[in-house]
């Protein structure tokens, strides 16, 4: 969970590279949109818009799209990309946009990096018309088949540091760790936000071997973990890493869970 400004420094430093990482966004933001069904002409505004996934497929249904980011680079891409589109820096949780101007505000893959949900979702209900609908989507996390990958880091990580891999998400109702998708329904309703309803979407990712692994982890917090690590520390926990990902290749290949599920609610 990051704060606007560190958003703003992360989400530069990935600008050119962001989508080749994160490849299943464009499929996402289109299922999103589809989900959300805004109709032709549509006032959309593109929530944590990044470089656009959620944008496009607005765009593709003929919806006049706002974007707004904290990270001003990737609105310049954006724009750059679709000049069509008005695109502004903003913090999400202080949206400079009057009551009621959009019909529809979506928000691919924002909720779960934000550190403070719930002010980002007030100011989405205060910027709908009523009967404006909210569409978000929520990457799922789950250890599945990576259970050897949390192992190898707690042995590693001192349990007292920071350092570590994320706790597998369930649907507690307890505040605290990544949000679930239990929680956002509820911090929706919460909001005033009406008639919530979750949709689950599955997209397995077929890795190709061991090191395609360690890049695919690397920009998900393997990077910041691996670099606080003493140096011959971190050689011996690559050379583990690459073994333990050599016995899940020969176990079946390295295919992860990916899964996440959209959520769609309406302003009363
Ligand atoms: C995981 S990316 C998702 C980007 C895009 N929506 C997509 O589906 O590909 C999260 C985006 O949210 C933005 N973001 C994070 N915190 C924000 C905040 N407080 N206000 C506005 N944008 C924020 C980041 O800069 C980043 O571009």
């Amino acid at each position: 969970m990051v704060s606007a400004a560190q958003a703003r420094e992360k989400y530069d430093q990935l600008v050119d590279r962001y989508e080749e990482i994160f490849f299943y966004v464009g499929t996402v933001g289109q299922r999103l949109v589809e989900f959300a069904a805004p109709a032709p002409g549509s006032r959309v505004l593109d929530v944590g818009a990044g470089r656009g996934a959620v944008t496009r497929a607005a765009l593709g249904l003929g919806c006049s799209v706002t974007a707004v980011d904290a990270s001003p680079k990737m609105i310049a891409r954006l724009v750059e990309d679709h000049p069509e589109v008005t695109g502004v820096a903003m913090d999400a949780a202080h949206l400079d946009f009057a009551d009621g101007a959009f019909d529809l505000a979506a928000a691919g893959f924002v909720v779960q990096v934000l550190d403070d949900p719930a002010a980002v979702l007030g100011e989405v209900h205060r910027v709908l018309r009523p009967g404006g609908i909210v569409a978000l989507s929520l990457e799922t996390q789950s250890v599945g088949r990576l259970g050897w990958f949390q192992d190898l880091t707690l042995e590693f990580f001192a349990p007292s540091t920071e350092a570590g891999p994320p706790p597998p998400a369930d649907d507690s109702t307890e505040q605290t760790g990544p949000l679930t998708h239990d929680r956002l329904d509820a911090l929706l309703a919460d909001t005033g936000f009406a008639d919530v309803e979750r949709l689950s979407i599955e997209m397995p990712v077929p890795i190709t071997d061991p090191p395609a692994l360690w890049d695919w982890l690397l920009p998900r917090g393997l990077a910041e973990i691996h670099g606080t690590l003493p140096e011959d520390r971190r050689a011996e926990f690559h050379t583990r890493f690459l073994a333990g990902a050599q016995t899940m290749h020969d176990d079946g290949g390295i295919t992860l869970d990916f899964a996440a599920t959209l959520h769609r609610a309406r302003r009363p």
